[in-house]
């Protein structure tokens, strides 16, 4: 059912990455719930399209922003931009990784690229702009990481890295702010029915009964943004801890490795 959002937070959301996959569901929904939109992603055209799209479907104001989020200036630019808007919610929803490989066979500015998308402009976004929510005393914030969080493996050492700062990020936000009235939620997904996820599993991704719709992610997400700090999306436990519980590290970064951990895990980890 529909909230109030718009009311409880503000009237402007910003997804960055909110083109396909998981962003565009949370763009559906927060239009569905009456909030207007600001879309980020890379590729103007899929970009525009997608934003009449949104305009045709729902009543709210939808602005799009084409820049990479790995560039340096990306944040202070979205800023810039948005500068004459309440931004009231802000889902940092981009950081897939593409393909898996083993850490020296993936170029180095690959890795720094993914870094800065995923580590430095999700601190800048949640420095930006949740400085005006807090002053505010409203607001949220949603941070997508990953079952890649929970613990090393081969093949995901930068990847699982960066959704390990986004979970701690968003959880030590949570404990600042939640008593100033910003909701933070850190989301954890397990293998979810996106583009990115049909890039990097390809032809496996198709024969898989057990990927996760992102328009259930976005619904239920946003009907948990109070209930933060940590929501396992697909778990029987959502605010429960690691699925790892009390394995050895040892253990766990074997399973993971293996990709023995289950969906929520090591399977997901892209
Ligand atoms: N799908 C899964 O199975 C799964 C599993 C676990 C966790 N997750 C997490 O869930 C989140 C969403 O995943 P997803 O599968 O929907 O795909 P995603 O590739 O993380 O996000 C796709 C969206 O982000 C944009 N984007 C990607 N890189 C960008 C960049 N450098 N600058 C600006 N925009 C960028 C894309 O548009 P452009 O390409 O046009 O830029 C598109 O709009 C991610 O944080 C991921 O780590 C996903």
């Amino acid at each position: 059912m529909p909230t109030h959002l718009a009311q409880k937070y503000g009237p402007w959301a910003i997804i960055a990455g909110g083109s396909d996959g998981v962003g565009a569901a949370f763009a559906h929904e927060l239009a569905t719930r009456g909030v207007n939109i600001v879309l980020v992603a890379r590729r103007a055209p899929v970009l525009e399209s997608f934003a009449d799209d949104i305009r045709a479907q729902h009543d709210v104001e939808v602005r799009t922003v084409a820049l990479d989020l790995s560039a340096a200036a990306a944040m202070s630019e979205l800023e810039r931009i948005t500068a004459d808007l309440e931004v009231g919610l802000f889902v940092y929803n981009a950081g897939s990784d593409d393909y898996s490989t083993e850490f020296l066979d993936k170029d180095l500015n690959n890795h720094l690229s993914l870094v800065h998308r995923n580590c430095t402009s999700v601190l800048e976004a949640t420095y930006r702009f949740g400085a005006p929510m807090v002053a505010r005393g409203r607001g949220a914030v949603v941070l997508l990481t990953s079952g890649a969080a929970w613990a090393g493996g081969a093949t995901h050492a930068t990847y699982g890295a960066t959704k390990a700062f986004d979970l701690i990020l968003a959880e030590s936000l949570w404990a600042e702010w939640h008593p100033k009235g910003v909701d933070v939620l850190s989301l954890v997904l397990g293998a979810t029915d996106t583009p990115s996820l049909h890039r990097a599993l390809g032809a496996r991704a198709t024969s898989r009964a057990d990927l996760a719709d992102p328009a259930d992610v976005a619904r239920e997400a946003l009907d948990h943004l109070a209930d933060g700090p940590t929501w396992l999306f697909g778990n029987e436990n959502p605010t429960g801890g690691s699925p790892f519980g009390s394995i050895d590290r040892r253990d766990a970064v074997l399973a993971m490795s293996r990709g023995t951990a289950g969906t929520d895990t090591a399977t997901a980890r892209h």
